[in-house]
């Protein structure tokens, strides 16, 4: 599906573009397995995957109406109007079991976009709970190189976000697990002993498709994550120059930068993979 790996050597870049709201959200055929996970995590690790001020509570309430009106729209097979809602929930929490996404939402306070509340089910190795209530620099804190290369862009972009431009970006990794709950941040990729014979079928290829959408009415700005994983085994067949390109790409992978992904260990094994694609 996607696939950022293009063999250009990885430089840490913002890449937003413009979203076309009818693709605001996607559905695939996992949805009832991810909103099960999410829905037991949910109930049985809730402080740890639901996190909210009520600062949050106004842009909530708008998100849950929007995707109460879009998704019988855009989806009209899946939902036949009206969907009903658990409305003892906090709306963020009724919203983020209607998708497959994770959703952040992002409220202005002063100069600084905050995160108020956030419903993550699905987080790449980060806690919710270090990040409620924390600015966009705040946030990126762990993120090598962010302040110089892209945290002035980030801001300006959400500064200069309008309601009918939502945008979209790719974030991408790779991993040791297809779990989608990776709550804990680790630093490492070495779980299991990943050799250049077996790494295609034990490394995973993680994408985050990621949208911003601006509301009207409250002025907070919906961050929605959506998590995509596959064996690099899997990602070689699907994207024909994938194997070839990801050398190139890790290439540009600073010292740091492989260090914060956790690739210390299976980085030589990766190149090697790769180079040696036909
Ligand atoms: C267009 C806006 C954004 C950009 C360009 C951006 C960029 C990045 C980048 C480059 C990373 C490093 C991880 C990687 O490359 O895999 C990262 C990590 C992360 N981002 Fe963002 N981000 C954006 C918005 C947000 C928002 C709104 C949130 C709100 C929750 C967020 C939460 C995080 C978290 C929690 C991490 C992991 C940090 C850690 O390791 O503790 N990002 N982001």
């Amino acid at each position: 599906m996607y696939n950022p790996v293009n063999g250009k050597p990885d430089r840490m870049h913002v890449g937003a573009r413009v979203l076309d709201m009818h693709n605001w959200i996607e559905i695939d055929k996992f949805y009832n397995e991810d909103i099960s996970l999410k829905r037991k995590l949910l109930q049985e690790r809730r402080d740890r995957v639901f996190v909210s001020t009520p600062e949050g509570d106004a842009g909530s309430i708008e998100v849950l109406d929007e995707l109460l009106a879009y998704l019988p729209n855009r989806y009209p097979n899946e939902w036949s109007a009206p969907i009903s809602v658990d409305h003892q929930l906090h709306p963020l929490e009724a919203a983020s079991l209607l998708v497959q996404e994770d959703l952040c939402l992002m409220t202005q306070r002063g100069q600084d976009w905050v995160l108020t509340a956030g419903s993550i089910c699905f987080p790449s190795r980060w806690d919710p709970r270090d990040k409620i209530g924390k600015s966009l620099l705040g946030i990126h804190e762990p993120v090598p190189h962010y302040v110089e290369k892209i945290g002035v862009a980030t801001q300006s972009l959400f500064d200069k976000m309008s309601v009918d431009r939502p945008m979209w970006r790719v974030n991408w990794t790779i991993m040791d697990t297809p779990d989608l709950h990776q709550p804990v941040p680790v630093r490492r990729a070495d779980s299991i002993n990943v050799t250049k014979e077996n790494l295609p079928d034990h490394l995973y290829f993680r994408r985050e498709r990621q949208t911003l959408r601006k509301f009207p009415k409250s002025g907070d700005i919906l961050f929605t994550i959506r998590t995509y994983t596959n064996t690099l085994a899997q990602a070689a067949l699907d994207f024909p120059e994938f194997r070839a390109n990801l050398g190139k790409t890790l290439g540009g992978a600073t010292p740091e930068m492989i260090d914060y992904k956790g690739w210390v260990s299976i980085m030589n094994d990766m190149q090697e993979w790769s180079a040696s694609a036909l």
